[in-house]
Order: C-alpha cells, then sequence, then structure tokens
C-alpha cells in the first residue's frame, strides 16, 4: 500500500515536469493562425437572439389614408419568422414608450441587408405620435422578434388560408414576401377584407407576388366592384377559394374576429386548425375611477395614479417608468409582475400561466386596477 502511495506520487511529480514542454508542443503544433474574435456558434446565437438594438429610421411610405410604413436600418442582423412582431420604443416627451408592431417587410431583408419595415395603423398614442412625428434619420429601439403568428410545418396543413382585415395584412404581406423568396413553403391563400379598394395597403406588390403558392382574393365591405368579392369574409367566400384542406390564420379587428368565429363554426372548424393574432389591449367602457399603484421596481418604491379605464401598464408608462411588456395582450408573459394586494379585472380570456396563477402574478398589460394596487415589478429596457 505505501509503496503503491510513494509509486503514484512520483509519476504526478513526472507528469508536472512535462506539463510545460507538453503544452508547448501542442501550441507548436497549432496553425499560426488568429483566433477569431467571434466564433461562427455565438454570431448565429446574436442572430437568433439579438436583443434591443438602435435601428434608424431610413423611410416612411404612405400605403392608406390612416396605414404607413416605417422602415428601418438595424444595427444587428436579425432573423425571424414571417407573421411576428417587434416591439418599437421611442422616447416621446421624456418618457420612454414601446408598442409591438407587426413586420411587414421580408426575412431575408433583416437577415441579409439589415433592413426591417413595420406597418403602422393611425391609432393610439404611440402610432400616432409616429405619424404626426417620426422623420427619417430618427433613432429608435427595435426588440427581438416575438410571437406565434407563423407558418408551422409541423402542425399547419400545407395550405393556409390567410384572413385578413385591415391593417390585419401586415404579418401575411411579410409571409407572402417569404414563400417568394424560399424561406418559408407552404401555400397561402389570402383573404383580405378591406372597406374600399382605396383602403387595401400593398396592393401592387401583392398582386405582384399572387403566382404560384400565393392567391390573394380581395373582399369589399363599402364599395360593389366587378373585380372583387363584395360584403364580409364569410364562410360560402371561404369556401369558395379554400382547397379540402387549410389551416387558418387571421389577423385583423376584434370585430372581424366575432364574425369570424361564428362563420367558422357553422363550417365546423376551430381548434388547432384556426390561430389568431391578439391584439393589443386597450381601454375599458367603465365609468371613471383613480386608484394608486405602489410599484416596487429593484430596490425603488413609487407611487403612480392609475385610471381604473386603462390597464396598469399604460398608468406606470404614464408616469415615466420603465416597465417590461411586448405584445401587450397578456400572451407572452414578459410583463409579468407579482401582485402584493389590490383587485383588478383581465381584459378577456385569462391567458397567464399557471406558475403565474399559483405564485400570485398578474399581467398588467391586460390588467385594468379595480382598487388600490401593490405590485413588485422587473425592470424593463435600461
Ligand atoms: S406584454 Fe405580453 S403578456 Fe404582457
Amino acid at each position: 500500500m505505501n509503496f503503491k502511495k510513494k509509486m503514484f506520487g512520483w509519476m504526478d511529480m513526472l507528469r508536472f515536469k512535462k506539463l510545460v514542454p507538453n503544452r508547448r508542443a501542442e501550441f507548436d503544433k497549432a496553425p499560426a493562425t488568429k483566433i477569431p474574435d467571434t466564433y461562427k456558434v455565438n454570431s448565429i446565437a446574436k442572430i437568433l437572439h439579438p436583443g434591443n438594438q438602435k435601428a434608424t429610421l431610413t423611410g416612411i411610405a404612405t400605403e392608406t389614408s390612416d396605414t404607413k410604413t416605417y422602415t428601418f436600418s438595424l444595427e444587428r442582423k436579425m432573423f425571424f419568422r414571417a407573421g411576428q412582431y417587434v416591439e418599437l420604443t421611442a422616447e416621446i416627451d421624456g418618457a420612454v414608450v414601446s408598442r409591438p408592431y407587426a413586420i411587414s417587410s421580408s426575412p431575408y431583408k433583416a437577415l441579409r441587408e439589415k433592413e426591417l419595415s413595420v406597418t403602422v395603423k393611425k391609432a393610439g398614442f404611440f402610432s400616432n405620435w409616429l405619424f404626426d412625428n417620426a422623420k427619417v434619420g430618427d433613432e429608435m429601439i427595435i426588440g427581438d422578434p416575438s410571437g406565434f403568428f407563423h407558418y408551422e410545418a409541423i402542425k399547419d396543413e400545407k395550405t393556409v388560408v390567410g384572413i385578413a382585415g385591415g391593417s390585419g395584412i401586415t404579418p401575411f404581406y411579410s409571409m407572402a414576401q417569404a414563400i417568394k423568396e424560399g424561406s418559408e413553403d407552404f401555400n397561402l391563400i389570402l383573404i383580405y377584407g378591406a372597406k374600399t379598394e382605396k383602403d387595401i395597403a400593398f396592393k401592387d406588390r401583392l398582386d405582384a407576388l399572387a403566382s404560384g403558392k400565393i392567391k390573394v382574393v380581395y373582399v369589399l365591405s363599402d364599395e360593389k366592384n366587378d373585380k372583387y368579392e363584395h360584403g364580409f369574409i364569410t364562410k360560402e367566400i371561404i369556401k369558395k377559394y379554400a382547397p379540402e384542406k387549410y389551416t387558418v390564420m387571421a389577423c385583423g379587428p376584434q370585430a372581424m374576429y366575432a364574425f369570424l368565429d361564428k362563420e367558422l363554426a357553422a363550417m365546423g372548424i376551430g381548434g388547432k386548425r384556426v390561430k389568431k393574432e391578439a391584439n393589443c389591449v386597450g381601454v375599458r367602457d367603465v365609468k371613471k375611477a383613480v386608484y394608486t399603484l405602489t410599484v416596487h421596481i429593484r430596490d425603488e418604491v413609487y407611487t403612480v395614479k392609475a385610471d381604473n379605464r386603462e390597464t396598469v401598464l399604460v398608468a406606470m408608462e404614464r408616469a415615466g417608468l420603465r416597465v417590461p411588456s411586448k405584445c401587450r395582450a397578456g400572451g407572452c408573459g414578459f410583463c409579468h409582475s407579482k401582485l402584493v394586494s389590490g383587485k383588478f379585472s383581465i381584459a378577456g380570456a385569462d391567458k397567464r400561466r399557471l406558475a403565474d396563477l399559483k405564485f400570485g402574478y398578474i399581467h398588467p398589460c391586460c390588467s385594468y386596477p379595480d382598487s388600490d394596487m401593490e405590485l413588485i415589478v422587473p425592470a424593463g429596457l435600461e
């Protein structure tokens, strides 16, 4: 036993003595090329998860009387799935304000040319500010691409019937470009509802894309014209253009969803065959009351006034607090905050995860205050 210990100790000494010459020999064998500043895997990770980045506004194009496309030059390449959205952040009157907007450009442009466009309908505080104030050369922040409103080959049919209302055409326009450039592979039958011919966004570009895997049908509600379908997007119109098997993807205003739900139910279509893009939560129609929010962010405590018609998130933003948000529709969970006390109502369905429910978290983006509240909120964009 003693002998063995001595023997191993001596061998360790020998290895130790050879450590430096062995390392030198390994160094000598290595090629005399510079170690890369970054490895490919890191640059791919950076493209997949670009995080917040500076973006310079390079173009503003009018699409319809109330819709404009804003094109940005990105700091870094970005990968996104056609149909996703990004969060746009700007400083407005000293407050940092963010809104999610659907991407209208193609994935190729963001990945190869560091260019990204969002198409915005003039409605709400941020969009109005963009319409009235944004100018070429302005710098804003663009966040990670997010959302699940994109084609999923593993569960979607090979043909998607895309139903768009108004500016809800935006993600489908990105999808049509992606199909054409080959970064998405499915058949898209796009049924696009607008009030009049003048309200059709991207018309010339959609017409140019419509061939092969892409078909576009326009449905005008307020104008009769032989070139287009007339009325709302009914089950008869869907049946007329859809093949036997298809997945429905819909993006548009809440009123369109309410109508579409009935039409699809009458056709026996629902469940996983239907995907709808959620709309940002707006104001609620109740008698005005003002409550006090006590907000803990890291080591700071803020007292904020909250109008009960607006969400808790809007109240915090109005007070200039930098708090996290992405979808503003209750779906992503990015804004989730711990409720210490107080009552609230949720806009629409409660989309919180089970863990959030169990541990007392709420989504301020879709919660209206019904009393004074106290919350612990994660810090937002620095
Ligand atoms: S911002 Fe997505 S859940 Fe609140």
